[in-house]
Parts: C-alpha cells; structure tokens; sequence
C-alpha cells in the first residue's frame, strides 16, 4: 500500500502530475464545474493536534469531489483513552477509503500506515508537513516562480524547513535554509535531501545569516518559531530566534518580485514582519486557498494510482 507521508516517497515526475492535476481542479471549480471523482468515497480525518486550514481544505475537498469527510478528534476516538493504534488504524481502514492524519509523532502515523488497509494522507507530522509543501509548489507555479527557483527559508529547522528539504531536493531547485544555530534540520534529513540533490542537479546550503539566504532570491519563506507541543519553550526561542524575523528590511535583499511564503497561521512581529505579511510579495492567502485544490489533487492520484 503506497501512502502519502513525505515527498521524498515519490519521483519529480509523480509531484508534477499531482500538481498538474490540482491545478485543472482548481480550474474546472473557478469555471463552475464540479469534478466528481471521489463521488461516494469517504475520509477519515484524524486529528491529534488543532488545524484551521488543512481540517477545512480536506474536509471541503473530499466534499466537492462527491465524497464525506468525517472529522475524528482524538479526544471523541477510543484513540484518546488509550486504543492501540495498530488495532485503530485496521478498523478505520476497513470502513473508508482514505484517511488523512495530523499526529504528535511521525512514528504513529507510520505505525497507523503500517496497518492501514487505504491509503494515508500525512496532514502534519513533528517531521513532515508534504501536503502543505505542494501547495506552496501551486502556488510558486502560479506565480511564475516554478523554474529553477532560488528558494530562501529562514526560521526554524522544523517540519516545514523539512519538506522544504525534500521539495526542493527532489524537484532539483537551489533552497538556502537559514536557522539559527541549534535550531538546524535533522541531520538525517539533510543527507536524504543531499543525495536526492545528486540525481535532480539540486544545490542545497545551511546557513546561520537570514541575509545571505535571502540575498537575491525568488521566494522568500518561513513558519512559526514555535510549533504546536514547543509552547514551554517559546520565551527560550524568542530570544534565540531573533534577527530571523522577515521584515521589509530583509526581503530587500530578495529579487524585486520575490514573493513570500508562509504556511499560517503566522505570529505577526515574531517570525514575520506585519508589513511583509500584509505586503504586496506576500502571497500566503492564495498558498491557503491552494491547500484546498492540492488536497484534491493528492486525493484523486492515490485513488487513481492506488485505489
Ligand atoms: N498550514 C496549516 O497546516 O495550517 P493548519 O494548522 O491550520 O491546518
Ligand atoms: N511548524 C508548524 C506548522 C503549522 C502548520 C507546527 O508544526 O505547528
């Protein structure tokens, strides 16, 4: 059973043709058609951490593709009062016909797949957030930034600067990923990135100055300093984070058009600047849109590829 857990479980042509097929979803909903490919399937959405966007983009997705989305809370699922994951994991699976996912640890959506009779959709993981980087991918094709980008990330080195890794090195673009020191990606991760890099022509950097990943760059991007299950550390990490703030001054540094990312939801005056946020470069309203046509699109491949 092939799941969507990270990028690096899939080639540049299979991100290609999920994105091709997310973006003439999006284009048959804005001219009013209602494309019916999932029409009587159904999704389990199991979430153990908050979600604004993802609980809604899947939600509404599996909806307008024909299909039901139920919504599984932890605290509602036996899952909360201690059922084992194996045993969830083939109830679920045996009633649906594909589950989607946001847990504490990558360990137990990987336990959760390993029993899952369907495919899973990783909806947020402490490593990975895949589905969040296709589309921030839509979103840098929209906007002309889809070849041979310069990408800058500059923020912590959690699970966005993770699939920033894999994105990039799979795809073969230049990512410059700025943390400060302590705060680096797994090292394990950086060396997958590093040898996908080898096949795809990729130039991956780690670096501590915000300035220098940003000098000259197409797409400048960042997420919270402080991820859900690090609140005991935010006051630690406000103090070690700062200068990685993107404000007007640094995205000068970017090219004139560059435009910037962030997942959301965003911490105004801590990881990004209110004027950069609100700014004309900020494109983070259509990357949210975008989460609900690449869920589809993510959707329809594993049912078409898998199902
Ligand atoms: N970007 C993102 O995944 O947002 P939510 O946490 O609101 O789902
Ligand atoms: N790094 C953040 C992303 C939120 C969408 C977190 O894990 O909380």
């Amino acid at each position: 059973m092939r799941h969507f857990l990270s990028l690096k479980d899939f080639t540049k042509q299979e991100i290609e043709e999920m994105i091709t097929l997310s973006l003439d979803i999006k284009k048959n909903l804005k001219s009013g058609k209602r494309d019916l490919l999932l029409n009587g399937k159904t999704l389990a959405m199991i979430f153990e951490k908050n979600s604004t966007r993802t609980r809604v983009s899947f939600e509404a997705g599996i909806y307008q593709l024909g299909g039901v989305g139920l919504f599984l809370s932890d605290k509602d699922l036996q899952l909360g009062r201690g059922e084992e994951m194996r045993d969830t994991a083939r109830v679920i699976s045996s009633m649906v016909d594909l589950v989607v996912m946001r847990t504490t640890s990558h360990t137990r959506l990987l336990e959760f797949s390993e029993y899952s009779s369907v495919p899973v959709i990783n909806g947020l993981s402490d490593l990975y957030h895949p589905a969040q980087l296709l589309a921030d991918y839509l979103t840098m094709v929209e906007c002309g930034k889809g070849e041979n980008p310069v990408i800058a990330y500059v923020g912590d080195g959690n699970n966005m600067a993770h699939s920033w890794l894999m994105l990039a090195s799979i795809m073969g673009f230049e990512l410059r990923l700025a943390t400060p020191r302590g705060y680096e990606p797994s090292v394990t991760i950086y060396q997958d990135a590093l040898s996908f890099a080898e096949e795809s022509g990729a130039h991956i950097v780690l670096l501590s100055d915000p300035r220098e990943a940003v000098d000259g760059a197409d797409v400048v991007a960042t997420d919270t300093w402080t991820s859900m299950g690090q609140e005991e550390e935010k006051q630690q990490r406000m103090k070690d984070f700062k200068g990685f703030c993107v404000n007007t001054k640094l995205l000068s540094y970017a090219k004139d058009d560059a435009i910037f990312l962030h997942c959301l939801p965003a911490y105004r005056g801590q990881e990004v600047s209110d004027r950069v946020l609100e700014g004309s470069q900020s494109v983070v309203f259509l990357e949210a849109e975008n989460r609900l046509h690449v869920q589809k699109g993510i959707m329809v491949w594993l049912e078409q590829k898998i199902g």
